[in-house]
């Protein structure tokens, strides 16, 4: 057929007149007369009626159609109340692309089978919707901090040292050396940059082995970092709460029909772009939980998230933890020069129970310091010297932050679990397909 195609929601606002649509067999069923086949694809789903006697010599072919069969349709569309979207498109043309056998998806199938055929699965309503929340998003963050003059830098994904701890390092084999990993964050090699850039951002994957099953956990994710030279911890606050604003707001503008798929409640988004977030000290914290959920952490363990979830719990906006204890904390953090038990990081802890979406802190300047900090986490100071030039050479105050993507995108679209805001998710146990 050489015919203009048009997406399926073009030609729903076009809702009168001849249309010619493409794309999958979404659900069909059939009579002797009749083949009524829901057709969707990127935008939308559309019924398609074909009369038999209209398709004679077709007929058998039609008959016989399955589900995720691909199409060509030409015909008259109108409105019809009773159509899932409220158009019926009565078929004139039909030119059958691709067959397609017995489609191996349905209700019954449990995670770790749909999981097997994720690839898919990715067809899905829900997996679609989310799917464009998720480009909305990745946009959103390159919009957010390109219009306020930050660079995009990479970092190699190969590297040398480890910056969040040992315990959820990967070791590739590379070439028969030791001491190859692959990247857990840019912050080690970002930092350097700022001597260049001085305002710098990233999206790009990061890899952590969790070996905790959890619903907020993956091996593989994506990790949108900044770094700022001249930057002081409120600077770091700042960004970090325009750019989560900017993001929910972009959503909320631009994927109403995806979040109503997703039966997502908008009221509970809507505060977080009108309210200031919720600030507070890992102390105050602490306090809280006591107070308000008789919770007795005690001074210096991290808070699990229990804890968070419990303080999420008791507002409708995310909560910037600041000044933790120093021994919880990772070694480049600044210590507090009037507390030197507590450093300059920060954690944003979702609404909802979606747990924490941004880890960022202002940067340690005092290079004996990080050295000692290394070697008390069993470093050899030696391995990062790269790293510590930045502390020799023009050192400036400054400091960073990164957000997970696809917690960011759980919490938005209210899903179960993150393994379903990244296309192919890669946990402890999945890596396949
Ligand atoms: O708090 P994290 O470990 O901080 C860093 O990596 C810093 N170097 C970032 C920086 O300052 N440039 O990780 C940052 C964020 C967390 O807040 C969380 O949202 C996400 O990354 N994250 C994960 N997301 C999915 N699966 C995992 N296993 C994650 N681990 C961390
Ligand atoms: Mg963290």
């Amino acid at each position: 057929m050489s015919e203009k195609f048009i997406s399926i929601s073009e030609a729903i606002k076009q809702n009168k007149g001849k249309v010619a649509i493409r794309g999958w067999i979404y659900r069909e069923r059939g009579s002797n007369e009749f083949k009524f086949l829901v057709i969707r694809d990127s935008s939308d789903i559309i019924q398609c009626v074909l009369k038999k006697e209209k398709f004679k010599k077709q007929w058998e072919d039609i008959d016989k159609l399955q589900i995720e069969a691909s199409l060509e349709i030409i015909g008259q569309i109108k409105e019809d109340k009773r159509a899932p979207t409220g158009y019926e498109i009565s078929a004139e043309k039909i030119n059958i692309v691709g067959l397609s056998e017995s489609f191996p998806i349905n209700k019954d199938l449990n995670e770790e089978l749909l999981g097997d055929r994720r690839h898919l699965w990715l067809r899905s309503r829900k997996m679609t919707a989310i799917l464009k929340i998720r480009s909305t998003i990745f946009g959103a963050i390159h919009e957010y901090f390109r219009k306020n003059n930050f660079y995009e830098y990479q970092s190699p994904i190969f590297q040398s040292v480890q910056c969040e701890g040992g315990s959820t390092l990967f070791s590739v084999p590379y070439f028969g050396q030791k001491g190859v990993f692959l990247a857990q964050t840019w912050q080690l090699y970002a930092e350097p940059a700022i001597f260049s850039l001085e305002k710098i951002y990233t999206i790009a994957p990061s890899f952590r082995a969790e070996k905790s099953k959890t619903s907020r956990h993956l091996t593989e994710y994506w990790h949108a970092e900044m770094e700022v030279a001249w930057a002081n911890f409120e600077d770091i606050l700042f960004y970090g709460e325009e750019l989560i604003k900017h993001i929910v707001k972009k959503v909320l503008d631009e994927n109403k029909e995806e979040l109503k798929i997703l039966e997502r409640d908008v009221k509970k988004l809507e505060p977080v772009i009108n309210k200031k977030f919720v600030r507070m000290t890992y102390t105050e914290a602490l306090k809280l939980l006591k107070e308000k959920a008789n919770m007795n952490i005690e001074w210096g363990k991290d808070l699990r998230t229990i804890e968070e979830d419990k303080l999420s719990s008791m507002f409708d906006v995310p909560i910037m933890i600041t000044n933790y204890p120093k021994i919880v904390k990772a070694f480049y953090m600044k210590e507090d020069s009037k507390d030197k038990k507590v450093v300059h990081g920060v954690d944003f802890i979702a609404p909802e129970g979606y747990g924490e979406i941004i880890g960022g802190s202002e940067r340690e300047s005092d290079i004996e310091k990080i050295k000692k900090n290394l070697i008390e986490m069993g470093e050899d100071p030696a391995n990062y010297e790269f790293y510590l030039d930045t502390r020799k050479y023009g050192s400036i105050p400054h400091g960073g932050f990164g957000l997970g993507v696809e917690r960011v995108i759980a919490w938005i679209c209210g899903l179960d679990t993150i393994k379903d805001a990244i296309p192919f998710p890669r946990t402890m146990t999945r890596w396949k397909p």
